[in-house]
């Protein structure tokens, strides 16, 4: 638990810096701090949810007083004369008084890129350990945020196990594919992944609107020579195009690109999105690339077309370098669940000899973020 030393109230009330014991210092404003006052005529005791909207709170608020307590603060809120108690811990959990960040391509520091490096130190979690202990699931699922890409191992080899997998941490993505696809070998294909070919790394499904965001291939035969699977941190790929080359890093990110998949009867999925996806303040938030649904590009201006081909080119050998690729051969039973806005996935080409089947389905992260919040919450209150 933090504490709070110093209350300096300035500007008339319209702002306070509070220092806490360890030396740091953050500023607020009073409009900001009475908005998300937590007492119960402002914030639901139930669901935690708003009960006022931002046109209740006057214009003019301003602080009257203030005095620290030994859990934090409480402040009186003029003209409405609200006295509001706020916790140094959730003052600091929830300061904004910091510098933006400087560069484009940033990524939140619950993330760690990855490369080859990786290979022989794969994240990895036992089916049945993390069906038993919440501790485990966890672990599992944080290695999935962090990575964006995680192993599971000890699943039932039986087909449709892999919706037992999802129901750990969320809900299936249906698509027109169904509620899961099948992978393997087919004589006449209705997408190239259902043959022997080797595929670039790609995200899946860009031609998709929310794109899914989570991806499980679940391995029920693999006796095929070959047919490894490879994954690729697209985060680090953008980034290195990033210092490599950022002029073509900002063609990527502030152009969009077109995918397009139209291969099923009664199917015709269309999305405009960028390679490289920005919020606002640089931060990167998503990458689709998939060579088999890009579409004709019809959304760069004319004069930019050509180097914006030498940007997809570039990032495309940086995708392709063997030394961008972690690579594992997954048994029956086995199951990789990957972030599909962030990893990029492929296999190594297959023999038709022997034979290789993996179901695939979609989930969406959202759903996994919170389990795996609602997990911490738990631990971290079992540990008070
Ligand atoms: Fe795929």
């Amino acid at each position: 638990m933090s504490t709070l030393t110093a209350l300096d109230i300035m500007y008339d009330g319209r702002e306070v810096a509070l220092r806490w014991a360890d030396g740091q210092t953050r500023r607020f404003h009073a409009l900001w701090l009475r908005d998300n006052a937590l007492d119960p005529a402002t914030r639901s005791p139930e669901n935690g949810q708003r009960l006022i909207t931002i046109g209740d709170v006057p214009l003019d608020t301003h602080i009257s007083h203030g005095e620290l307590t030994d859990q934090g603060v409480v402040l009186t809120f003029a003209p409405e004369g609200k006295a509001a108690t706020f916790t140094a811990d959730w003052l600091l959990e929830n300061a904004y008084d910091h510098k933006a960040p400087e560069r484009v391509g940033w990524i939140g520091s619950a993330l760690e890129t990855w490369d080859h490096r990786l290979n022989g130190h794969v994240p990895s979690g036992d089916f049945q350990t993390i069906r038993q202990d919440p501790a485990a699931l966890a672990d599992w699922l944080a290695s999935v945020r962090r990575f964006g890409f995680a192993k599971l191992t000890g699943g039932p080899a039986e087909s449709g196990a892999l919706l037992r997998v999802g129901e750990l941490f969320g809900f299936v993505r249906e698509t027109n594919y169904g509620k899961w696809f099948e992978v393997r070998s087919e004589v006449n294909p209705v997408n190239l992944a259902y043959t022997g070919l080797g595929l670039q790394a790609h995200t899946d499904n860009p031609y998709r609107d929310p794109t899914p965001t989570l991806q499980l291939l679940y391995c029920l035969e693999n006796t095929a020579a070959g047919g490894e699977s490879k994954v690729i941190d697209g985060f680090r790929a953008a980034q290195r195009l990033r210092d490599e080359a950022p002029e073509d890093f900002d063609l990527l990110s502030r152009h969009c690109a077109r995918f397009e998949y139209g291969g099923g009867a009664g199917v015709h999925l269309t999305a405009r999105r960028p390679m490289l996806e920005l919020a606002p303040d640089g931060e990167l938030i998503a990458v689709r690339f998939n060579n088999r649904s890009i579409a004709p590009l019809r959304d760069i201006p004319y004069d930019q077309m050509m180097a914006y081909y030498q940007a997809y080119r570039r990032f495309s050998h940086i995708v392709d370098d063997p030394g961008m690729a972690v690579s594992f051969k997954l048994e029956p039973g086995e199951s990789f669940l990957l972030d599909n806005t962030r990893v990029l996935h492929s296999r190594n080409a297959f023999s038709g000899e022997g034979s290789r089947w993996l179901q695939g389905c979609y989930f969406d992260k959202d759903g996994l973020l919170s389990t795996l919040s609602v997990l911490e919450h738990a631990q971290r209150r079992a540990q008070a």
